[in-house]
């Protein structure tokens, strides 16, 4: 596939590009050229990471996001970076293009000598960015696009304008959260109103939803325009909801998980610096002792949210290492939580950190189980390492994705919609000390890693996908 060149572009966010990275490395190793598209911010974020781009086939370019330098971009809301990117990134996106078509360009701007670069015949997208996709498609080059989410949240997106149809949506302000959904296939078992996020639900006064599920429902339906829709997930995982998706694509790919089989390139493109310093500490703890709380990179929590967690966690007695963002819970001030999170905890037995090399620190003997919001990497992450999982949802996939952790795989507890320092400490306990949760986390881990391995469905599916984009770069 040398004369394969693939532009792969995630939305600009942490959880996007930890997705969409591995699968950059996939075609590296299937021998294609690959230009990872970052923005400007971003690409000076991870600029240490750029500079050791670990094959001459591999280049990070950049456009700018359109927002101030100072903005907080995705942190609890992707509204902004949405709109920002679409009217002012995508006019430098197009215009990327000139240069990426003709042959030969540099695989570094001003770089005349260094290894050059065949010209773009393909661009794998971010199913959320659909005008990535038509750019692409107008300007003559075949477009896939990528979703980072899990498919059985996606179904449930791609069902929101049947649900409005039945008139189930919105869900009213009040009403029983407890009531099943019908019209999201192969799920009305145990799909519950509260197993989707919030935006399905009335807004405030108004008769209708937030804005954010109809761009999202949209965006969904849009990838059966492009070439071909790949997931980041395994048959073993969401077999039900893939069979649902396929005949509503053109093709249909579920690849993952990409971290499983790509792994070293996926570390190398961290936004925050990690602090490696808690895998030493993990190092002193005994096995299964430690729980690991992380909410992903844009999780918002409230102070009282803080405490409620923080009370619940200590009162367990087990040790717990925490990533803490400096801009995770609102009107906090620096050192303030820290303090308060290291005294409840008593000496030695809470390491809190900005940032963790999390993959690691799940794969270590000491981790008992990891209270998460449930994003999709996260998930995948625990699933690959077997760990029990404590799901606090917070937005978008994750309120589906709990409820298969907690009804369907049961490889954890589904707290969502509770933040109450009594459940947190009773769910905890739980997730720690139960056989059967952790028998089932280890056997989905297994399942898994068959599904990666040679032979495997997402191993045979990403030849599949390769063979696709060698035909259409031919
Ligand atoms: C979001 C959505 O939640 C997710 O469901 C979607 O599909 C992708 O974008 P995010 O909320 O950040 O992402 O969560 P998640 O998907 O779990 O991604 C977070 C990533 O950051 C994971 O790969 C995790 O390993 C990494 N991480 C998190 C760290 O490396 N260190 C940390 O301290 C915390």
């Amino acid at each position: 596939m040398e004369a394969a060149h693939v532009l792969v572009f995630p939305v600009p966010v942490q959880g996007h590009i930890n997705a969409m990275l591995p699968f950059a490395a996939a075609l590296l190793d299937a021998g294609a050229h690959v230009t990872f598209l970052h923005t400007d911010h971003n690409l000076r974020r991870v600029g240490r990471a750029a500079s050791v781009a670990s094959s001459p086939r591999l280049r990070f370019l950049s456009i700018p996001d359109g927002l101030p330098d100072d903005s907080r971009r995705s942190v609890g809301d992707l509204g902004e970076l949405d709109r920002s990117l679409r009217e002012v990134g995508s006019v430098r996106y197009r215009a990327l293009f000139a240069s990426l078509l003709s042959a030969g360009s540099p695989n570094r701007a001003g770089a005349d000598d260094e290894h050059r670069f065949p010209p773009l015949t393909c661009v794998v997208a971010d199913g959320l960015m659909p005008w990535a996709i038509d750019i692409a498609e107008e300007l003559g080059v075949p477009a896939l696009a990528f979703r980072t989410s899990s498919a059985c949240s996606f179904l449930a997106f791609m069902s929101a304008p049947g649900l409005f149809e039945l008139g189930d949506l919105p869900f009213p302000a009040g009403g029983d959260l407890d009531e099943p959904v019908r019209g999201v296939p192969g799920m009305e078992s145990f799909l519950r109103r509260r197993d989707l996020p919030s935006s399905f639900r009335r807004r405030g006064d108004t008769d209708d939803v937030d804005p954010s599920l109809h761009v999202v429902a949209k965006a969904s339906a849009h990838c059966g325009k492009a070439r071909a829709l790949v997931l980041n997930t395994a048959a073993s995982l969401e077999r039900s909801a893939l069979a649902h998706i396929a005949p509503r694509m053109r093709d249909l790919f579920s690849i993952g998980p990409l971290h499983a089989m790509s792994p070293a390139l996926a570390a190398s493109c961290s936004l925050w610096r990690e602090d490696d310093g808690c895998l030493a500490w993990l190092d002193g703890q005994a096995d299964r002792s430690v729980v690991y709380v992380s909410l992903g990179s844009f999780t918002v929590i409230s102070r009282e949210q803080f405490k409620e967690f923080l009370s619940g966690i200590a009162a367990t007695g087990y040790p717990f290492l925490w990533v803490l963002r400096p801009d995770m819970v609102w009107a906090s001030q620096d050192g303030v939580l820290h303090e308060a999170a290291m005294a409840a905890a008593g000496d030695g037995k809470a390491r809190i950190v900005a940032w963790a090399p999390q993959r690691d620190v799940l794969r270590h003997r000491a981790v008992g189980c990891f209270l998460t919001h449930a994003g999709w990497n996260s998930t995948l992450e625990a699933v690959v390492e077997g760990v029990p999982m404590v799901c606090w949802p917070f937005f978008a996939d994750q309120h589906v994705n709990s409820r298969f952790v907690g009804a369907v795989w049961r490889n954890g507890l589904d707290m969502k919609d509770v933040c109450e320092r009594g459940v947190v400490e009773r769910t905890v306990r739980e997730a720690m000390e139960s056989d059967e949760i952790r028998r089932a986390a280890q056997a989905l881990a297994q399942l898994v890693k068959r599904d990666v391995a040679a032979g495997g469905s997402s191993a045979t599916e990403l030849e599949r996908l390769v063979g696709f984009i060698r035909e259409l770069s031919a």
